[in-house]
């Protein structure tokens, strides 16, 4: 037996309450026992699923949302924390969102209000990837939080020019360009976003 340290993991171990993981750093490692004289092949491809090829951590805050180059102030006091772990040779993406204070109901025409959006710093454009929205984990529901990993192809609900926004969409495309991309989640009280971040 040999043992591998990957320096990050995705989907299954993510799930897996056992497993000491936090991504919260940007860095995650975990010890496999993988037997690479038996089948070398499949403990490629096990670690393959079992990478991260890109982690990204955005604090997002009400003074990034925009209306198209309007800045609306988004939802005043609230702030989240949106983690994500890329595997674009899978086109994978696994997430771990994390909301103080939001308020209002969840409202967009998307799938979920809660998504990753191609859109430069200081515009608005189309949601790429919805996300569950994060649901309350204290009882007075300040802290709001979902995690789990989404595989492509990816639906957001928006259609745009006759086509669904997420349709076509690879990961690949965000670790091509990260400041391309922001994460943001819409409230009633703040519809064009209550919190946004960019991803670079
Ligand atoms: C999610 O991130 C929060 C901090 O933002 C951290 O406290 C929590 O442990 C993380 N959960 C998982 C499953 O990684
Ligand atoms: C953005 O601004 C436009 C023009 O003022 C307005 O019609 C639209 O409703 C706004 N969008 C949102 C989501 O508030």
């Amino acid at each position: 037996m040999k043992t591998s340290t990957l320096s990050s993991i995705a989907s299954l171990a993510l799930g897996a309450s056992a497993v000491p993981l936090d991504i919260n750093n940007g860095r995650i490692s975990l010890q496999l026992n993988i037997d690479l004289s038996q089948d070398a092949f499949a403990a490629n491809q096990l670690a393959d699923l079992f990478t991260f090829t890109s982690m990204h951590s955005v604090h997002a805050t009400p003074d990034q949302v925009v209306n198209e180059t309007t800045p609306t102030g988004g939802l005043a006091g609230a702030s989240g924390i949106f983690n994500f772990g890329i595997n674009s040779g899978a086109n994978v993406i696994c997430y771990n969102i994390t909301l103080h204070n939001f308020q209002g109901e969840f409202e967009s025409p998307a799938d979920t209000a809660t998504h990753i959006h191609e859109a430069a710093r200081g515009v608005s454009g189309p949601p790429r990837i919805a996300f569950p929205n994060p649901e309350p984990i204290d009882e007075a529901g300040i802290v709001r939080n979902s995690v789990g990993c989404l595989t492509g192809p990816f639906a957001t609900g928006v259609v745009m020019e006759e086509k669904d926004t997420g349709e076509g969409f690879h990961v690949s495309q965000i670790e091509q360009n990260p400041a391309a991309f922001m994460a943001d989640t819409h409230s009633s009280l703040a519809l064009p976003g209550a919190v946004r971040g960019q991803l670079a």
